[in-house]
């Protein structure tokens, strides 16, 4: 009876063990929720490419993004992802995600921050980096089960992978084409909703 007891004491606690030691694997934070076992929100050294979701693309890998200008104010910049097309200065090339914060980082180790993401609006970034106190820790990458598009993983932003868009700011020949976060037609006169078009954003250069 001491005997049966300890098994199960033993077989017990090796269950208990089994989910620890996966977690520890894949140590990914909340932000990943319901991305399943591809997700992960460490990463260092990468860039971002928009692939476009409906329409047609030139490569598996989709057009260069990188953090483009967005005004500023005192003692801060404000970025957002940028087509490289429409914003030809690549001032943060290093892209990392450290427990789903996501952040670039420049040449002189100057970072750029990823910021909370609304609905409606491009995802944003400030410069400097510090200017943030609590990063926030709402991007997670996700391994691309789907092999139609390259097979490259996805940014995800609140667990998700399916809202974003590329919006020209405007017909202007110098406007810039952003990342937008679920689109809207109210926008403030920011882009252009009626030019939109939703992208899946690729994960470029792990590995
Ligand atoms: C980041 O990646 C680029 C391109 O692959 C490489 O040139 C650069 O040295 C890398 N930087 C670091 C800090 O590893
Ligand atoms: C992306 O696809 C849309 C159709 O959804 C199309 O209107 C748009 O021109 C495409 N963009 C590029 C850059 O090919
Ligand atoms: C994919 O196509 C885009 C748009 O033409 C181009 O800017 C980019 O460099 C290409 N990427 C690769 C990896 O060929
Ligand atoms: C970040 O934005 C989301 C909605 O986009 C909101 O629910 C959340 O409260 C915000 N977090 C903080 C810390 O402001």
């Amino acid at each position: 009876m001491l005997f049966a007891a300890i098994l199960a004491l033993a077989s017990a606690s090796a269950a208990a063990a089994a989910p620890a030691l996966s977690a520890r694997q894949t140590p990914v934070g909340p932000q990943c929720a319901g991305l399943g076992p591809g997700a992960f929100d460490i990463a260092s050294n990468f860039t971002l490419a928009a692939w476009n979701a409906t329409g047609s693309n030139a490569n598996d890998t989709g057009v260069p993004l990188v953090l483009g200008q967005a005004g500023a104010v005192d003692g801060a910049e404000f970025k957002i992802l940028s087509t490289w097309a429409s914003f030809p200065y690549d001032d943060f090339p290093e892209l990392s995600l450290e427990h789903g914060a996501l952040s670039g980082t420049g040449p002189m180790g100057n970072v750029a921050a990823a910021g909370n993401v609304t609905a409606g609006i491009p995802p944003g970034f400030i410069v400097p980096g510090s200017s943030i106190e609590t990063p926030f820790q709402i991007y997670c990458g996700v391994a691309d089960t789907d092999p139609a598009h390259g097979g490259l993983p996805q940014l995800a932003v609140f667990g998700d992978t399916d809202s974003f868009s590329l919006c020209p700011a405007s017909h202007a020949p110098l406007a810039q084409t952003n990342v937008v976060y679920k689109p809207s037609a109210d926008n403030y006169g920011e882009y252009l909703f009626d030019e939109c078009y939703p992208v899946k954003l690729h994960i470029v250069g792990l590995y």
